[in-house]
């Protein structure tokens, strides 16, 4: 069985390229290993994930995500099996505005969400992408 979490979160300190690349890598190593899926977005103060794997798998990741202080107030949005994944098969797809354009931001967020079943969640991205932009101008410049 497939589970899939859903989560925001407030970044404990402003995020710099540098440390998010530290964390992507992080979790891409482990999510590897896990059978973990899944898209990472931040505006630079803020973190908006969603992620896929056997149940087991996907309970304890979040687990370890929780524990991580790297960040603070988790509100769950979303905490259910799905017959199939729907965030991609990369073992964590991480997008920053500050990576290329603000529109491409939207547009690379709309494209990772493309297969996700239910409207309002894939909304909830798209708003995020196209509301939050970068809070963060060293985020902005880079
Ligand atoms: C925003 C955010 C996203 C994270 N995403 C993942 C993830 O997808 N997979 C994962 O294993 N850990 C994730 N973590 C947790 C950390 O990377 C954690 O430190 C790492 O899994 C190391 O765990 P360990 O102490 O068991 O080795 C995340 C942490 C934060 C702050």
């Amino acid at each position: 069985m497939l589970t899939q979490i859903v989560y925001q979160s407030r970044a404990a300190q402003p995020l710099t390229r540098r440390g998010y690349d530290e964390l992507l890598r992080e979790c891409r190593r482990r999510n590897a290993g896990d059978g973990i899926t899944g898209l990472l977005v931040s505006d630079g103060l803020t973190f908006l994930q969603a992620f896929e794997g056997p149940t087991d798998a996907a309970t304890a990741c979040l687990a370890r995500i929780a524990s991580d202080r790297r960040h603070h107030s988790i509100v769950m949005i979303r905490k259910v099996d799905v017959p199939a994944r729907e965030f991609g098969t990369f073992a964590m797809l991480g997008l920053l505005p500050g990576l290329a354009e603000a529109s491409s931001f939207v547009d690379r967020t709309k494209e990772a969400v493309e297969d996700v079943y239910s409207p309002s969640l894939q909304a909830l991205f798209i708003g995020y992408a196209t509301l939050g932009r970068s809070k963060m101008p060293q985020l902005r410049s880079l």
